[in-house]
């Protein structure tokens, strides 16, 4: 393949596979719960455990890639396969997994979320300490940016004192770097294969751009005027604009690798940070890597959060799925950049650009419009593109491809092709996605429908001479944007592994999200842009509740989030054909940060309830892992999911109430189609001075004796002071062993 055209492809999505060439040899040896206090102590005794397979102290310290030790006991290595086989049989030693690759999965949207900065109408940031300068939240990306103006530290208060990271100096990157804002770098480069890190500083620095956009989406310093060119210009800032970020490089250009993700989650959780924020995704699908890294973080308070993948909207294609993260879909939200084409006879139709920059196409000037059908080398060979405005567009091959193969190749001929600008339909998915990951310096495109598609090239066939204008795009927010959607792109459930378990648990903008880049702004589309909205509202929480769990913020996201726009309509998931969307796109439904800080009643777990899951399931699967893994839908997470429902299942929840003392809810039940439910009791009632917890009994039975077949209910509880607890619910139904359904 073409190296640029790979490039590009990879760009669109957000993710840079790394290849498993050359150090496939690393493994990642597992080993509980530390046995010694002390870290120095602990990396001593794997040291030992690895001498004595190897032969020699030397032969280990040669071999170890990274040593786990502040969340769990544990390390990479490099090893042959039978080293690591033999490494398996030693006592202590609970599993060893080959290393597997890792990839990456602004403005306008805290105002979407109500959660804006300066006419500050937000409860959750009226609550929070100073915008949450007290939390630290840990980002595990591709470095970061750190003379971007967001990391701007002007104004802070010391940094908090239990605060145990440091500043590592790399290539220009050193100390002076950190600030107030930034206040830890880290990198590591243990298990990266030496040609990932060509060309790259070998520091903290971000070279790809991604981590910096994270960070600044999460807690950017407010930075006024930020657009692209104009577009969506506005005030920049995270959602937590002052909390404190730690770095962890981990992604190269390449791509990144478990055991490295595992390193920077062992460093977090020793420096002390209170969220964790990955943009990451393995590159072939669930890996079990998240397990002892994540989960030692989340018993240790830590609230871990993830994005849930750009792999939509294809089902089964959630990631990062176990149950004690959450883990982030995408929605879209209230702007849009209509860009308006004229024709020669002067009919205008819309479509979406980011097209601003008139070097190649003046937006005043008419250009001959040609049709290039799917703009492939077949299809243009009869056609003269040169200094032409090319139509792309082959609704009835729509199906067989994905719209970023085609776009990237059509893009690429035209542009080879020397033509002034592309219009490229899509299938209606309102996404401009694709667009901002190509430069606008190179060739302005416009996305249109096949409807709109239609009519341009009937003109174009009906004309002697089509002329086409395109006017300079120009950015539009507010009601009249239909929002938020779930965009195409982002992952649904159900999880492959964890088919119990209910994924993804939230969605939060992801689409043309205005961030940092390097030392200007930038549009990103992805869940990667999603995760960091989440963390951020993770981080305002924790502000402002410092002693609720991860389990608890959790339940107070989901519970609160919200399954309708602000009419009333029921949320649409895009795909094909675009639907109402339900608990696989985006789980609980679409972020309310307000509401979570009040959410009345929680579902909270203790982590032993995890490691009972884990130690079974993630470990020794000599156990019997499958009949536990069915049985998920026990853990006391704010959602149900029965994957397999025959005829009756019954799930216990527990409820504690964090609102007033004394309070009544009262449950409201939809029960997914085909099914019946009950709740006993369905009426709780809180006394002053009483339990604040209370246990309930969910009873699931089919009615219709269907085959695979999922469908979707909730249960709320809700008092008379506006507390409204919805837990989104899924159940298949199956008859017997033959295949079913999966969404
Ligand atoms: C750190 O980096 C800054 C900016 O690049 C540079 O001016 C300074 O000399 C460096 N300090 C050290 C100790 O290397
Ligand atoms: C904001 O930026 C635009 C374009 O970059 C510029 O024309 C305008 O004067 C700026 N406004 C402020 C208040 O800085
Ligand atoms: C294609 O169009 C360009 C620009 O109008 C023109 O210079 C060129 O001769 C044309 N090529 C062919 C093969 O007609
Ligand atoms: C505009 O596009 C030209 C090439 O078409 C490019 O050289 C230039 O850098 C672009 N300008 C901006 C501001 O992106
Ligand atoms: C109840 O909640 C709704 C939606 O969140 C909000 O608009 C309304 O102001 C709330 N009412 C009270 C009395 O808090």
């Amino acid at each position: 393949m073409d190296l640029r055209l790979c490039t590009l492809l990879l760009v669109v999505v957000l993710l840079l596979p790394i290849s498993a060439k050359a150090s496939s040899k690393v493994y990642v040896v597992y080993m509980g719960e530390k046995k010694h206090k002390d870290p120095a102590m602990v990396t001593a005794s794997q040291h030992d455990v690895l001498a004595s397979v190897l032969g020699s102290k030397d032969e280990a310290l040669k071999s170890i890639v990274y040593s786990y030790k502040h969340g769990s006991s544990g390390f990479a290595a490099k090893l042959t396969e039978s080293q690591a086989k033999e490494l398996e049989k030693y006592p202590g030693v609970l599993s060893v997994r080959p290393n597997t690759y890792w990839k990456m999965h602004t403005t306008r949207s805290w105002d979407f979320l109500g959660l804006n900065h300066y006419q500050p109408s937000s409860k959750l940031l009226k609550k929070a300490k100073n915008n949450g300068e007290d939390i630290i939240v840990g980002v595990i990306d591709s470095g970061i940016w750190p003379e971007s103006p967001s990391f701007d530290d002007t104004g802070y208060g010391p940094v908090p004192k239990r605060w145990k990271g440091i500043c590592q100096s790399g290539e220009t990157f050193n100390a002076t770097h950190c600030n107030r804002k930034i206040i830890g770098a880290r990198f590591y480069i243990g298990a990266i294969p030496a040609e990932s890190l060509k060309g790259e500083p070998l520091s903290a620095r971000d070279k790809t751009g991604h981590g910096t956009h994270v960070a600044s989406t999460i807690a950017g310093s407010p930075v006024w005027n930020a657009s692209y060119h104009g577009l969506g210009a506005g005030v920049a800032h995270g959602g937590a604009p002052r909390a404190r970020l730690a770095v962890y490089k981990v992604i190269w250009s390449e791509g990144g690798d478990m055991a490295t993700v595992l390193a920077a989650i062992d460093d977090a959780i020793h420096d002390g940070v209170d969220v964790l924020s990955l943009s990451l995704g393995s590159v072939d699908g669930d890996s079990p890597f998240e397990y002892p890294g994540t989960l030692h973080a989340v018993a240790r308070g830590i609230t871990v959060v993830f994005a849930a993948g750009n792999e939509g909207p294809v089902t089964q294609t959630v990631q990062n799925a176990v149950p004690w993260v959450l883990t982030v879909a995408a929605t879209t939200m209230d702007r849009s950049f209509p860009t308006v084409m004229t024709l020669g006879n002067g009919e205008k139709l819309v479509g979406q650009s980011i097209y601003r920059n008139e070097t190649r196409l003046k937006s005043t000037d008419f250009h001959t419009l040609v049709y290039g059908e799917i703009c492939d080398d077949e299809t243009l060979e009869s056609v003269n593109i040169t200094h032409r405005i090319v139509l792309c567009s082959s609704p009835f091959k729509a199906s067989k491809f994905t719209v970023n193969e085609v776009f990237a190749k059509a893009y690429l001929n035209l542009l080879k092709g020397g033509a002034r600008a592309m219009i490229f339909a899509e299938y209606p998915s309102n996404r401009i996605s694709i667009i901002e990951n190509y430069l606008d310096g190179f060739m302005p495109y416009v996305l249109v429908d096949y409807e709109v598609a239609h009519k341009l090239a009937s003109y174009s066939a009906s004309s002697r001479t089509p002329g086409l204008k395109i006017s300079r795009t120009v950015s539009t927010v507010g009601n009249g944007v239909v929002s938020p959607r779930v965009p195409a792109f982002s992952s649904r459930g159900p999880s492959i592994a964890y088919p119990a378990l209910l994924k993804p648990d939230i969605a939060a903008p992801g689409t043309d999200i205005l961030a940092a880049w390097f030392d200007t702004y930038e549009f990103k589309s992805g869940t990667s842009m999603s995760c960091p909205h989440v963390s951020a509202i993770v981080a305002l929480l924790k502000s402002v509740h410092p002693n609720w769990s991860p389990a608890m913020i959790k339940s107070a996201i989901v519970t609160t989030a919200s399954v309708t726009d602000r009419f009333g309509i029921p949320i649409q998931a895009e795909g094909l054909p675009r639907k109402p969307a339900d608990p696989f796109d985006f789980g609980g439904g679409h972020i309310e940060p307000d509401r979570a800080v009040d959410p009345g009643l929680v579902y909270d777990i203790d982590p032993k309830e995890y490691f009972k899951f884990f130690n079974k399931c993630t470990l020794v699967s000599k156990d019997d892992c499958t009949s536990y893994i069915e049985k998920l839908y026990h853990l006391n997470l704010p959602s149900i999911a029965v994957p397999d429902l025959r005829d009756t299942v019954t799930v216990w929840r527990t409820v504690t109430n964090i609102g007033p003392e004394k309070a009544t809810y009262h449950a409201v039940v939809e029960a997914p189609e085909g099914v019946k439910m009950s709740v006993e009791p369905s009426m709780i009632t809180f006394k002053k001075g009483g339990p604040r917890s209370v246990t309930f009994k969910v009873t699931i039975t089919a009615k219709l004796r269907i085959q695979g077949w999922y469908t979707f209910g909730s249960l709320t509880w809700k008092d008379d002071c506006n507390h409204s607890v919805r837990m989104p619910i899924a159940v298949r139904t199956t008859v017997q062993d033959f295949v079913a359904d999966v969404s």
